[in-house]
């Protein structure tokens, strides 16, 4: 009885005592006065916990709705809305610091012969979420990376269930990015790791692969594959660049491919099937154009109609849905109302918030429509390019800066060339249009 009482007045002694750091670290915070939701002024767990429960992109819009264009989302982490911030920001000289937490042939080729294999051409439903997850995720990163591809189209199934592995590693980045060092204590833990999955299977064939290609270097000399660049890196520069930094640019290149392009794709081809209308202008300028199967992507980046379906996908259903934090240098950060924030605090951008920013892309910023990127009937030659200048650089599909996404003009390939091959050759509709 006498120790469980001990234990009580200790948890009590030790809560009291986090409370009062979590107050008195509030009374100094410079960040005070910011509009923002009240658990945010003291600590970063309502955040880690509303990315947990898949909430933060809801949550970081309505926030930004009802605070405007600051919002304080932890006691250093400020989320800003400002267009005109973005290149203060996001700079190609790397002013702001990132916070880091944690040509081959392309496959549509084959993809004919495949698709005739799927339920869809004997007359049922076939998942097309599904095949764009086999084809663009680990298959056609495999195949750019080391010439080699995973299997996942020929098998037509998630093998050992390293996409939906890959997804829940996205979302363990995602809320323990909230407050990194949780990472020490929880995947990084060398006794008891606790993490949602790990990305083991995709990293050893990364490793099976180089050791391969290490051994065998004549016979891959001719490939124009990421992994033969890395290696050239490490040629010219051999202090900084050693073997195992190149298996690291290879996972990193499969982490960073794998659920983007995919999720985006999706998106694409989901809000294209939804609007019956769009779809019949896509499908008709696909066929007029009369592209070779599979697309090239020379002919397919030409075709208004597709690329501005691609741009307001990309715009319309960013990847990231938090804020792409950066450092406040030494100068501070100045906002346009006039405070100033101190160094050291962690401002960003949200894509979700940008892109549906009404005065950049006007009241219709709510809904998928590819028409925004063209001039309008009334609408004269200067005002549109004003109007189209602000909607590209307000553009954070790939983050901005010098730490922009380096897989950015592969992405556009995949999907300028797999949008148009599917459009432009297959019958698709929504099982459900509801
Ligand atoms: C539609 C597809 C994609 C989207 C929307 C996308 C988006 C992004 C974004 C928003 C960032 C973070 C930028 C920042 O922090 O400011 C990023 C970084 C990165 N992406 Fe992508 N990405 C895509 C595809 C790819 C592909 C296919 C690859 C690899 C081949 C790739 C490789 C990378 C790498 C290596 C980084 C880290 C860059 C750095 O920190 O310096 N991405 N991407």
């Amino acid at each position: 009885m006498g120790l469980a009482k001990l234990l009580v007045k200790l948890f009590g002694v030790a809560l009291a005592v986090l409370i009062m750091r979590y107050v008195v670290s509030y009374l100094r915070s410079s960040l005070k006065g910011l509009p923002g939701p009240f658990l945010a002024k003291f600590s970063d767990v309502w955040r880690f916990w509303n990315h947990y429960t898949w909430k933060h992109i809801e949550t970081q819009k309505k926030l930004h709705e009802q605070y405007g264009d600051v919002v304080q989302l932890g006691p250093k982490t400020v989320s800003l809305s400002d267009p005109n911030l973005l290149k203060t920001i996001y700079t190609t000289r790397g002013t702001f610091i990132k916070i880091c937490a944690l040509g081959s042939p392309f496959i549509a080729q084959e993809l004919d012969p495949l698709m005739n294999d799927t339920d869809a051409s004997k007359g049922k439903t076939c998942d097309i979420a599904d095949w764009i997850s086999f084809l663009i995720t680990l298959d056609f990163l495999g195949d750019m990376t080391f010439s080699k591809r995973f299997g996942f189209m020929e098998q037509a199934q998630d093998i050992n269930g390293q996409i939906n592995t890959a997804e829940r590693v996205m979302h363990y980045f995602s809320v323990v990015g909230q407050i990194p060092m949780l990472d020490k204590w929880l995947g990084k833990n060398l006794w008891c790791p606790i993490k949602f999955a790990d990305f083991a299977i995709p990293a050893g064939f990364c490793i099976q692969r180089f050791m391969k290609r290490v051994q065998n270097l004549e016979q891959f000399k001719d490939k124009k594959d990421f992994m033969n660049g890395f290696l050239e890196a490490k040629k010219e520069f051999p202090d900084l660049v050693s073997d195992n930094t190149v298996i690291g640019y290879m996972i990193i290149n499969i982490l960073g491919g794998v659920d983007t392009t995919a999720i985006v794709m999706k998106a694409i081809f989901y809000w294209i099937l939804k609007n019956p209308s769009i779809k019949a202008k896509l499908v008709d300028e696909l066929r007029t154009a009369r592209l070779p199967f599979p697309a090239n992507y020379t002919s397919a980046e030409q075709l208004p109609y597709l690329d501005a379906c691609i741009k307001d996908g990309l715009r319309f259903h960013p990847v990231v849905g938090h804020i792409l934090e950066r450092v406040v240098p030494s100068t501070g950060l100045r906002l346009s109302y006039g405070t100033t924030l101190p160094p050291g605090t962690i401002v960003g951008i949200n894509p979700w918030v940008l892109s549906r920013n009404k005065n950049v892309y006007g009241e219709d910023a709510e809904d998928f429509i590819p028409e925004r990127w063209f001039r309008k009937e009334n609408e004269d030659k200067e005002a549109y390019e004003v109007r189209f200048k602000m909607m590209k650089d307000a553009d954070m599909a790939f983050g901005n800066g010098n730490r922009a996404c380096l897989g950015r003009l592969l992405a556009l390939v995949e999907l300028h060339k797999v949008t148009a091959t599917i459009f432009s050759k297959y019958k698709i509709e929504l099982e459900d249009p509801e």
